[in-house]
């Protein structure tokens, strides 16, 4: 038999190569880049097949990943349980995706990966894999009595890998465990579970400073939107993926975008989270700021009753679903006329708006101002009052208050 797996070139993912082989599977590695920091490509490709992989390949999903799963996040203003951004959970089902691209160009039946039986990932993974594969089996190892039993802590995993010949990097073990792609680091188990005492671990950030210690100086930045999609950073046009990238360079040093939250894992426990998500950060603040100018009221109250229903299938890993594809559908249409351009400053860790403009906008000063004149007749506020109030007065005759 054969299978692809979704390789890091980590520990893990490499004794789970090892032992794949050892159940006599041929293995076909996929590096999925979703900007997770890496040395040296070339030399995971190496690795893997100096570890017996039958192929070995890196895929680079970032632009594809930003543009057509993260920016639709964006426009939903969709954030798990109100805070968090989804910069995980977005990234699983392109994973999966390109994995079982592979596995149908090498004939491969099965997916493997090396998220654990506890999280969120590999739901994702699975859930997005049947969906696109109905037929795939998945192979999950540290779901596997066997495998925990072989391994049952990193000393075995690294004596495992002297045993194979598999090489293993210094191990730089940190006291928790992070995921970074191009949207986002999240950090989260180990001492981070300490969530009465925060300050006994605190991750080692890595694309933001702290608000203390960013420059005493509000920065600007102006964002660029048509169709409520990101288009421009300072008035230069972009790829979806440098625009991220530029982003998180700008708000990053000026300590934007860490999120710290006790989120409900899909698999029910509660789990301590920390992130810094400095560009999506500032795309969310943005964009609602374009939506206010230009989008109708009701329409805005609508999206905002499904939001939070949306966050939580991205985060379940419900992707490749109708639902989402109508829920898709539906943002596309409605972010139509979300096009312009939103100034923000950026000052130690906090957004504020500088400016907001667009062709579309809704906002009519004359309408709005106390001036008088425009279209608005304060009269017509007399019926429209008299009419609202009209269930209350029967009731207030009927069974009259207390006051
Ligand atoms: N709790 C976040 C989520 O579920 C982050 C998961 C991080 N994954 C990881 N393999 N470290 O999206
Ligand atoms: C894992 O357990 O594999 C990572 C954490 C998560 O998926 O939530």
């Amino acid at each position: 038999p054969s299978c692809v797996l979704a390789y890091s070139g980590g520990l893990d993912t490499s004794v789970i190569l090892g032992w794949l082989q050892d159940q006599g599977y041929d293995c076909h590695c996929v590096y999925v880049d979703v900007g997770q920091p890496c040395e040296d490509r070339q030399a995971i490709l190496k690795k893997a097949h100096d570890c017996g992989a039958k192929s070995a390949r890196i895929v680079d999903v970032q632009e594809e990943m930003c543009r057509d799963f993260a920016f639709p996040v964006v426009q939903w203003q969709a954030k798990y349980e109100g805070i968090y951004l989804l910069g995980t959970s977005i990234a699983r089902p392109i994973i999966a995706k390109a994995c079982l691209q592979v596995a149908r160009e090498v004939g491969a039946e099965a997916f493997a990966h090396g998220a654990t039986g506890k999280g969120n990932d590999q739901c994702r993974f699975q859930l997005a894999a049947e969906a696109l594969d109905p037929t795939v089996k998945i192979i999950a190892p540290w779901r596997m009595a066997n495998f925990r039993a072989t391994f049952p802590g990193r000393t075995e995993m690294i004596a495992y890998c002297a045993e194979k010949n598999i090489p293993v990097k210094a191990s730089t073990s940190k006291p928790y465990s992070s995921d970074e792609n191009c949207l986002h680091i999240s950090y989260e188990a180990g001492e981070l579970e300490e969530v009465d005492n925060c300050g006994v671990t605190i991750p080692d950030f890595g694309m933001t400073v702290s608000p203390q210690a960013a420059p005493d100086k509000t920065e600007q930045v102006t964002i660029g939107f048509e169709a409520g999609l990101p288009v421009s950073v300072n008035g230069k046009k972009l790829s979806s993926l440098a625009i991220v990238q530029k982003l998180n360079e700008i708000a990053g040093r000026n300590g934007v975008g860490r999120i710290d939250i006790v989120e409900n894992r899909f698999v029910g426990m509660k789990s301590r989270g920390v992130y810094e998500a400095p560009g999506i950060t500032v795309l969310y603040a943005a964009h609602l700021q374009l939506e206010q100018l230009t989008l109708d009221r009701d329409l805005v109250n609508l999206r905002d009753r499904i939001a939070p229903e949306v966050a939580r299938d991205v985060y379940y890993g419900f992707w490749y679903t109708a639902k989402m594809d109508a829920l898709l559908a539906f943002i596309r249409e409605a972010q139509q006329p979300v096009t312009g351009e939103v100034t923000l400053g950026l000052y130690k860790g906090t957004i504020e708006v500088h400016g907001r403009k667009s062709p579309n906008s809704l906002y009519d000063a004359a309408i709005a101002s106390m001036e008088g004149g425009g279209s608005y007749d304060q009269t017509d506020a007399e019926g429209f009052l008299r009419l609202q109030g009209l269930p209350g007065r029967v009731q207030g005759t009927v069974r009259p208050r207390k006051y």
